[in-house]
């Protein structure tokens, strides 16, 4: 049995699909505070991570246990909950953690998910990491003004970066749960580079109508992302999206690694979301 946490959340919510067409069994846990909806055979168990014990009566049988912390996990006791993990019989961890950990160590945004995963190297059980780079879903933040009058706003509009498709991150992790992947870390990224501009008219393509682009100066996109980021992770945020370094601009071979084929473009994430922004 897989124990998925934030199982309905973008990479959740597919990996609990894929584990569960599989044929496997899955408990799936989040606090709720999210529309539940598991596909048939799957246990939803409410349960937060800020509240370890919470977790114990999902992990009860359980092989493998993917975790998905929200932000960066900042005030987490994961000690705490490997040792609910190991006591209930698990023996192994999928992480998922973030580019910026290994390519922007120190920095205060990711301080917390970093050593989130030196907890999770150093727990005697099993392990994989995952570090995706920035998600392809990060467009939902362009669902409302696309509806509302077909433009967006967004900063560094010709600095690509190589998008990941959560749907990918899901796939890699239904597979390393099962172990064949213990000890390593991948580093998740899309098939090509690609800017926000280009983004924004891939899913005007999809939409099949046009999107407007409108350039936002750094100073306009941080107020913006001050609304509900803290401002650390504005920061890391901004410094990544704008002065991205040559290894977060690098196409990672490791989704090709994992699943033998290369990962998805964004204009397929946009095909397949793209009823979010009529
Ligand atoms: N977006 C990016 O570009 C990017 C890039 C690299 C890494 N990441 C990392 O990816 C993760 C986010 O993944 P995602 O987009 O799939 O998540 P998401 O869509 O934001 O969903 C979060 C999930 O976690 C659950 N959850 C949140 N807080 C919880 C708690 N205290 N206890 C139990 N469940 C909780 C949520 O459900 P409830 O709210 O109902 O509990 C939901 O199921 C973060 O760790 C982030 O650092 C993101």
């Amino acid at each position: 049995m897989f124990v998925v946490t934030g199982a309905t959340g973008n990479v959740g919510r597919t990996l609990v699909s894929r584990l569960a067409a599989s044929g496997a069994a899955v408990t799936a846990v989040s606090r709720g505070r999210r529309p539940v909806a598991v596909p048939d055979g799957v246990r939803h168990h409410r349960a937060d991570l800020h509240e370890p014990e919470s977790l114990r009566p999902a992990l009860a049988g359980a092989e493998a246990m993917f975790l998905l912390v929200e932000g960066a996990g900042a005030g987490l006791d994961v000690p705490e909950i490997l040792r609910v993990a190991t006591a209930a019989g698990v023996k192994r961890i999928v992480l998922q953690s973030s580019q910026a950990v290994g390519t922007r160590p120190g920095v205060a945004s990711h301080a917390p998910l970093h050593a989130i995963e030196e907890v999770v190297r150093r727990s005697g059980l099993g392990w994989t990491i995952l570090r995706p780079g920035g998600f392809a879903s990060n467009a939902f933040a362009w669902v409302e003004p696309v509806r509302a009058g077909r433009m967006v706003a967004a900063p560094f509009g010709d600095v690509g970066l190589p998008v990941v498709d959560p749907d990918d991150i899901a796939e890699v992790a239904a597979v390393v749960l099962d172990g064949a992947h213990e000890g390593r870390t991948y580093e998740l990224t899309g098939p090509a580079l690609s800017t926000p501009r280009q983004r924004v008219a891939e899913l005007a393509t999809a939409l099949g109508e046009p999107i407007d682009f409108v350039e936002q100066t750094p100073d306009e996109a941080r107020e913006q992302m001050l609304r509900f980021m803290p401002p650390p992770v504005v920061e890391g945020t901004l410094a990544i999206l704008g002065a991205p370094t040559e290894q977060e601009q690098r196409i990672s071979p490791d989704v090709a690694t994992v699943l033998g084929r290369s990962p998805r473009p964004f204009a397929e994430w946009a095909a397949r979301n793209i009823d979010a922004f009529r």
